[in-house]
């Protein structure tokens, strides 16, 4: 049997690491590693709990640090993992700090790297996450993608076909197996909705919130919209921290929660009028459950939500922001279908790979 670890830090780690293992359970000896880059329990327990993914065998506790820190903290805590558990292969997720810096890790040692979720490229070279997807893809033996788009740019930065899977997409995979045990009207309750419609709003990139104007003009933006429709807005801890940091003060315009987990926030997803978010997951699951997504930034690493699904582009700018919202409130608003392959089969076919490499 194959030794499979598996290189988990951040929240939407956590998502597509629980289809993987299950699939390669019993066909596997399988480990798993968290970083700890992220560690508030309603920012990673709570989804190994809703998932149903085992605790971590190893917890490597870096924490938080600027993107030179983390990425060298879990560099350092991660090569003597490797050196004494041997792994076959080490499969990396998505494109979070751990997963660049596990594959740099992997790629000195040579030990074979998989890596999920594959190909994606925004083309905007200012955001971490483009790096980390660009360096992964540079070192990973095997190249899992969600949909075609990601073929092509791997194809045309060089990458020999070989190694490239076109399997599905993994999120959609644990989207539609705990669809069912989501319950609308208890998320409803807990965060205060009665029974509206209503709006529900993620933001946590840097891109978004870390400059003070840019925050203002979305928050103030979204104070108007909510007069409109109720916000429900669960706060990033990066975003609680901006907003304390610019002294802005929220009086009931919208509804300002924790973090929520897994199903609470999926159930309140495929019940929202629309999602406004700058989130890349959350792109992809409106998709999947055909609710209308406005995405508050000028490009996307997953431009078939655009293509085929339900979202949007507004960039910064908040005149358009406030049109593609009143759009998707109306009877006019986008109409979507589901990409080829997110069928809740994509971590099938990765496992069969697996097995047969
Ligand atoms: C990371 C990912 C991002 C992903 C996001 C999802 C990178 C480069 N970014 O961004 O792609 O969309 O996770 O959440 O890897 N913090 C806490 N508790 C935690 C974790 C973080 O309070 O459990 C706070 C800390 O102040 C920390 C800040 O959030 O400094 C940012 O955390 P970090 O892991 O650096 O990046 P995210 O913004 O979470």
């Amino acid at each position: 049997m194959k030794h499979i670890l598996h290189v988990v830090g951040a929240r939407p780690n956590f998502m597509k690491l629980a289809p993987v293992y299950r699939a390669l359970n019993g066909r596997a000896r399988q480990t798993i590693v968290h970083t700890g880059q992220h560690y508030d329990a309603a920012m990673s327990t709570v989804f190994f709990e809703q998932l149903g993914i085992p605790a971590p065998d190893v917890n490597l506790q870096v924490g938080s640090g600027t993107h030179a820190a983390q990425t060298a903290h879990i560099m350092l805590a991660f090569e003597p993992q490797i050196v004494a558990l041997k792994p076959d292969i080490v499969m990396v997720y998505g494109d979070v700090n751990s997963t660049m810096a596990a594959a740099l890790v992997c790629s000195k040692l040579g030990v074979k790297i998989a890596h999920v979720e594959a190909g994606l490229r925004s083309r905007d070279r200012s955001m971490p996450e483009e790096i980390n997807r660009m360096v992964t893809d540079t070192l990973a033996d095997l190249l899992f993608t969600p949909s075609a788009d990601g073929d092509a740019n791997l194809i045309a930065e060089g990458v020999s076909p070989a190694k490239i899977h076109l399997v599905g997409n993994v999120m959609i995979d644990t989207l539609m197996r705990l669809l069912p045990l989501t319950d609308t009207e208890k998320a409803r309750h807990s965060v205060g909705l009665n029974g509206h419609r209503f709006a529900l709003v993620t933001l946590h990139r840097p891109g978004t919130v870390d400059d003070t104007a840019t925050l203002v003009s979305v928050l103030d933006t979204l104070r108007q919209i909510g007069r409109n429709v109720p916000i429900v807005f669960p706060m990033h801890p990066r975003t609680r921290q901006r907003l304390t940091d610019a002294g802005y003060k929220v009086n009931g315009e919208f509804r300002l929660v924790e973090p929520l987990g897994y199903l609470e926030f999926l159930a309140l997803q495929r019940d929202a009028a629309v999602v406004i978010t700058d989130s890349g997951g959350i792109q992809e699951e409106t998709t999947y459950l055909g609710v209308p997504c406005v995405t508050v930034r000028p490009n996307t690493e997953r431009p078939v939500t655009v293509t085929i699904g339900t979202n949007v582009l507004v960039g910064h700018d908040m005149t358009r922001l406030c049109r593609e919202v009143q759009r998707a409130l109306s009877s006019d608003r986008k109409n979507g279908a589901i990409p080829p392959l997110w069928d809740g089969k994509a971590s099938d076919r990765i496992a069969d790979i697996i097995a047969e490499c």
